[in-house]
């Protein structure tokens, strides 16, 4: 008996994943009393040149693929919405298990592919939508058992931090900063989709499906990507002991999932203080273990490899009896949707524009403060000045208790 798996792209993901079922040939049939083998590969340019072994269908042609007389597994590593989901919708209704590592695909379409997966009796795997080879979904999933989730927050974008550390460390601006991580290959020649925080936010919408079992208004959620950091910013900030990092965070407060991609400040209690270069880290606050962070590498071709392998052995051994457990039921822990103070540090006003109800507790420089105030008092600021840009500072301080009460920096 074998397990046949079809890779949809072979790519950076699609490669990488074929190469690890031959490399760990021995662990997966160990595992799953059946040999793993890949039965096809679905690529676009036959043109370029593959080490891809004979046996192997290599094909431009999805319907080729599809019809195979055995396959039981299909693995996504194309990019972009369309057609990967058409792909996957076809793959489910012909009985095969589906893994994804494509999370512009996964946000928009995971809650389809998961509903049809139940009608069918087959499981979805998506751990490599989110932050690559750190292992959140599962980890998710554990937790959720009987903890409930208070709030996420991650660094889920490399090539948003690797600019940020390079601006810091090296003292660069942002379009030099770019310009290396594009040679490195961190960064794709239009990088709209990294620095503007779209991918971010497609991660924030899978993690917050897990996590809560919805989504927030994808309108409501605020989504600031790197472009406005200066070089001056961050020399400002760093002077205070404070570290500009991307930051997706995700929270119930009353009724309402509140969700935000955003630059934050960081202090260095903070465990996100020494995330540096291309690594993503994750904190999750739940209710009975507390904090959890995990740290690791948020791309490349292995680590994404592995948390499809993952996937791989999870949805071979699933029981299809339960499948929409991939998506968490449990109940978030409830929190407050209290006005209490946080510390921020803004920038484009001056002194005098700052009204007594933002505090100063700092000045970095003419017009750059650490102020200490509510954030309905900051937006209030920011609608009356559109100069002004604003960043909580968070620091890893908060316990599980205290943020019951005020559930962390509200970002
Ligand atoms: N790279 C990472 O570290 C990483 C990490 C996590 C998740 N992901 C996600 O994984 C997916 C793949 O990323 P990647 O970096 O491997 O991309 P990539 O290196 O650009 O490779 C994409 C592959 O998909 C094939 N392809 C694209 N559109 C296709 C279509 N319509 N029909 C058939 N084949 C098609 C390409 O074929 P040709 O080779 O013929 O051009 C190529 O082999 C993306 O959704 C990405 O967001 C990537």
């Amino acid at each position: 008996m074998t397990v046949k798996v079809a890779i949809l792209g072979f790519g950076t993901v699609g490669e990488g994943v074929y190469r690890t079922i031959q490399s760990h040939e021995r662990e997966l049939e160990a595992l799953l009393g059946k040999k793993v083998e890949v039965a096809a590969v679905l690529i676009q340019n036959k043109q370029k040149e593959r080490n891809i072994a004979k046996e192997v269908l290599i094909t431009t042609d999805f319907n080729e693929l599809i019809n195979l007389s055995q396959l039981d597994i299909v693995v996504d590593a194309i990019v972009g919405k369309d057609p990967a989901f058409n792909y996957l919708k076809q793959a489910i209704e012909r009985g095969c298990h589906i893994i994804t590592a494509n999370k512009e695909m996964f946000a928009h379409h995971g809650k389809e592919l998961l509903a049809l997966a139940g009608e069918h009796q087959v499981s979805v795997g998506f751990e490599a939508t989110v932050a690559g080879g750190i292992p959140i979904i599962q980890t998710l999933r554990q937790l959720l058992k009987v903890n409930r989730v208070g709030q996420i927050q991650g660094i889920v974008n490399g090539t948003s931090n690797f600019i940020l550390t390079e601006m810091r460390e090296k003292k660069q601006s942002f379009a030099d900063a770019l310009k290396l991580a594009q040679e490195r290959g961190f960064a794709e020649a239009d990088p709209t989709n990294d620095v503007e925080g779209f991918d971010a936010f497609y991660k924030l919408m899978v993690l917050s499906r897990v996590a809560f079992g919805n989504e927030p208004d994808w309108k409501d959620v605020e989504r600031v990507g790197i472009t406005s950091i200066t070089s001056e910013l961050i020399e400002a900030a760093d002077q205070f002991g404070f570290r500009f990092k991307h930051v997706v965070s995700i929270q119930k407060e009353g009724d309402k999932l509140i969700g935000s991609v955003r630059p934050v400040l960081i202090r260095k209690s903070h465990p996100f203080y020494h995330v540096e270069g291309v690594e993503n880290a994750l904190n999750v606050y739940s209710d009975i273990v507390g904090r959890i962070t995990l740290q690791g590498p948020g791309a490349g071709m292995f680590p994404t490899a592995s948390a499809v392998i993952e996937d791989l052995v999870y949805v071979s051994q699933s029981n299809h009896d339960k499948k929409l457990e991939a998506y968490s039921v449990t109940e978030a822990i409830p929190s407050s949707n209290g006005s209490f103070n946080d510390f921020w540090l803004i920038s484009g006003l001056s002194k005098t524009e700052l009204s007594p109800s933002i505090p100063l507790v700092e000045q970095l420089s003419d017009q750059t403060f650490i102020v200490e105030t509510t954030k309905e008092e900051i937006l209030r600021k920011a609608k009356e000045y559109s100069s002004l840009s604003y960043y909580p500072i968070l620091d890893g301080t908060q316990t599980f208790q205290n943020k019951k009460e005020c559930i962390t920096v509200s970002i």
